[in-house]
């Protein structure tokens, strides 16, 4: 039998090595509070390049300044971004890796000083700031900031970019109507909603030929919330205009009790991949080869996202491959310890 977990996978232009993709996570480590890139970012996915993960995907890194989530957040808002992430981008592949950047605004979750932004004035619970209503120009403006990020990540020399449009960050608050309470052409509707996540698409589309991944909260997790078969029909239009995968995550759209378990969000990436004819990858509680083997073997997707695992194993693809009976070759300097 052939390890799955170990197959490249074509998409587009370029092929992954294996079906292993580094979860975005975010370290908050800039500490000039400049969203450049500084050695901890080096260090710290260049590391899990050496240890055989397939695709790194670089975490939520901010295409506006009051789009990050905390002032410590990595950023692309400006070309002064472009070198400390080409030097990044340079470090991963040289290691064989492939390397995404998931690009962000953070909308009502920002926990910024000064003027925060969401599609509502609503804030996300209480404690946290309200944002202003976004207005024509502020739509405008955001639009336009993600296809500038695309153009930089392009210059980088990124492989992949993923549109951040989970966990209650601002696209998610377009799309889900617990956030989304517009009048205008942003809101109300399915379509309605769905139209500023279609725009932010076409403008990188505009400026990006490469694979298109977008990060999705599958279920809000409340009775008037979106539920997995909304998120099928979006996928079916995401696909329509150009996306490659969906990343297939969940909740954090409002303050929501979940009960976490092993592969928890599986089931979502394996209805929209069947439904949407669409690859999908899957992410959380995936700790395991061999359930991550399980996982693409069965067809329930395409990808495995590890995150707090390959913070706690830079290794884990040599544990995954110790597990599965692979012969995983190490990095040539690593032979006599492999
Ligand atoms: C420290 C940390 C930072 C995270 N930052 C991001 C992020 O920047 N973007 C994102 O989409 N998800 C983020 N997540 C969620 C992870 O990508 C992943 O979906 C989640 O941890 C579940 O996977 P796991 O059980 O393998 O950790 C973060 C998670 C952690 C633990």
């Amino acid at each position: 039998m052939t390890i799955k977990l170990f197959e490249p996978l074509e998409i587009k232009n370029i092929t992954l090595k294996n079906r292993i993709v580094m979860s975005p996570m975010c370290m908050y480590s800039c500490h000039h509070e400049d969203g450049k890139v500084e050695d901890w970012h080096l260090v710290h996915y260049t590391s899990r390049a050496v240890g055989q993960a397939g695709l790194i995907m670089v975490e939520a890194t901010a295409v506006s300044p009051e789009g990050r989530i905390s002032p410590r957040d990595l950023g692309i808002w400006d070309d002064s971004h472009i070198d400390g992430l080409k030097k990044l981008v340079e470090m991963v592949k040289a290691q064989g890796a492939s390397i995404g950047i998931q690009l962000a605004h953070a909308g009502r979750k920002a926990m910024l000083e000064g003027e925060i932004l969401a599609p509502s004035a609503i804030a996300y619970k209480e404690g946290m700031k309200t944002p202003k209503e976004m207005d024509g120009e502020d739509i405008h403006s955001i639009i336009s900031a993600f296809g500038k990020a695309a153009e930089r990540a392009k210059e980088a020399g990124f492989d992949v970019i993923e549109i951040h449009s989970a966990h209650g960050y601002l696209l998610n608050e377009f799309l889900s109507p617990l956030t989304n309470k517009r009048q205008d052409q942003y809101g109300g509707s399915f379509a309605n909603r769905y139209r500023f996540l279609s725009e932010v698409m076409a403008t990188v589309k505009s400026v990006w030929d490469g694979p298109l991944f977008v990060r999705i909260s599958a279920s809000d997790y409340h009775p008037d919330g979106l539920q997995v078969s909304d998120y099928v029909t979006m996928a079916r239009w995401m696909k329509d205009e150009g996306v490659d995968v969906i990343d297939c995550s969940s909740g954090a759209v409002v303050p929501a009790k979940i009960k976490p378990f092993p592969g928890y969000q599986v089931a979502f990436a394996e209805q929209i991949k069947k439904e949407a004819d669409i690859l999908t990858g899957a992410v959380g509680l995936i700790t395991a080869g061999i359930q991550a083997e399980e996982i693409l073997q069965n067809g329930r997707a395409d990808l495995v996202f590890l995150g707090r695992v390959l913070l706690r194993d830079p290794y884990w693809p040599r544990t995954a491959a110790r597990e599965l009976g692979y012969d995983l070759s190490p990095p040539t300097p690593y032979e006599r310890g492999w």
